[in-house]
């Protein structure tokens, strides 16, 4: 039999069983099979219901408000204000949760300056598959705001880098390193690597929602050496950056513009390009890049010839 076209939120629902599936190898996440529309809303809000009210730990919380906020905008696109409230209700619900649980967390690093020695503490005593969830959490860049800008033809919009990811990168930054993060949404990945390897980190980010986001967050946590800019990373200055990173900033012919203002800055001094996405076949072409590194939690690290 012909697959059936699944609904966006079908296919939200199954990509949160299948990362439901992959931490947790044979445990069954939903007995619920989608058959797209508003019916699958209603199905698969009462098992969050069901999570939220048995206290579910941070790895179902994380599969529970993706399927709520899926629910939210299928019922914000089929006008139904009922399940739109349920939806909202529920993330609300798994927020005072996960507040609850990480806020001590977050208010004793902050009250201790964010030291990487205690942050590390904090990941080693995590399951391996609750870190991406709650280093999120931690930082408060789990929940994305609405763009405020349309998102340009080539450009991506916003998907946080995975902690692996970040710690790859973290190996590749020293202290005395200027980082940049091209395309730095909510600021994540500057604020761990600032954390973590004490390195300078900056961020350009075109969306001011994002910018915004991330901006108060530095202020709010108090990790310092974070310096935020909001514009279009094409035009940006990066005088004085010694590590640039792209997760799927743009493609195509916008990534080769920003290169060909990036090579006088190869000629000016040392220069590492950390690449991970779309962008790494067209970095791995720029003819004075040579790759150092390749495939570590799908990075591309490349330095100036
Ligand atoms: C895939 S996200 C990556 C976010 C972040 N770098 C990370 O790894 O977690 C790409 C980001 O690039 C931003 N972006 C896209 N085009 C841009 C441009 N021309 N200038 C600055 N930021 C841009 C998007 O708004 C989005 O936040």
């Amino acid at each position: 039999m012909a697959d059936r076209p699944r609904s966006k939120l079908a296919a939200a629902m199954a990509a949160g069983r299948e990362q439901g599936r992959r931490l947790t190898p044979g445990r069954p996440i939903t007995d619920h099979v989608p058959t797209g529309g508003l019916a699958d809303a209603e199905l698969s809000l009462a098992e969050v219901e069901q999570a939220v009210a048995g206290g579910a730990p941070l790895w179902r919380r994380e599969w529970a408000v993706t399927v709520a906020r899926a629910a939210e905008r299928a019922g914000r696109t089929a006008g139904d204000d009922a399940l739109v409230a349920r939806a909202v209700a529920l993330q609300d619900a798994l927020h005072e949760q996960d507040e609850r649980e990480i806020g001590p967390i977050r208010e004793s690093l902050r009250a201790q300056g964010f030291p990487a020695d205690a942050f590390r503490a904090v990941l080693d005593a995590c399951p391996t598959h609750e870190r991406d969830p709650l280093v999120r959490r931690l930082l408060r860049v789990d929940r994305v705001p609405e763009r405020v800008t349309d998102k340009p033809a080539g450009m991506v919009h916003y998907v946080a880098s995975p902690l692996d990811a970040v710690l790859e990168i973290c190996r590749w930054v020293g202290p005395d390193d200027v980082f940049c993060d091209v395309g730095s949404g909510l600021g994540l990945v500057t604020m761990l690597v600032a954390l973590i390897t004490g390195a300078e980190a900056r961020g350009v980010e075109y969306d001011p929602a994002y910018h915004a986001w991330a901006e108060a967050r530095a202020a709010e946590l108090g990790i310092p050496r974070l310096r935020y800019v909001q514009g279009d990373a094409r035009y940006a200055d990066y005088t004085g950056v010694t590590v640039l990173y792209f997760y799927d900033t743009f493609r195509g012919t916008l990534l080769e513009e920003l290169f060909v203002r990036l090579q006088p800055l190869a000629e000016a001094g040392p220069l590492r390009i950390i690449s991970r996405g779309h962008s790494n076949p067209v970095l791995e072409a720029v003819p004075w890049l040579e790759v150092v590194s390749r495939g570590v939690a799908e990075l591309l690290v490349m330095e100036a010839r």
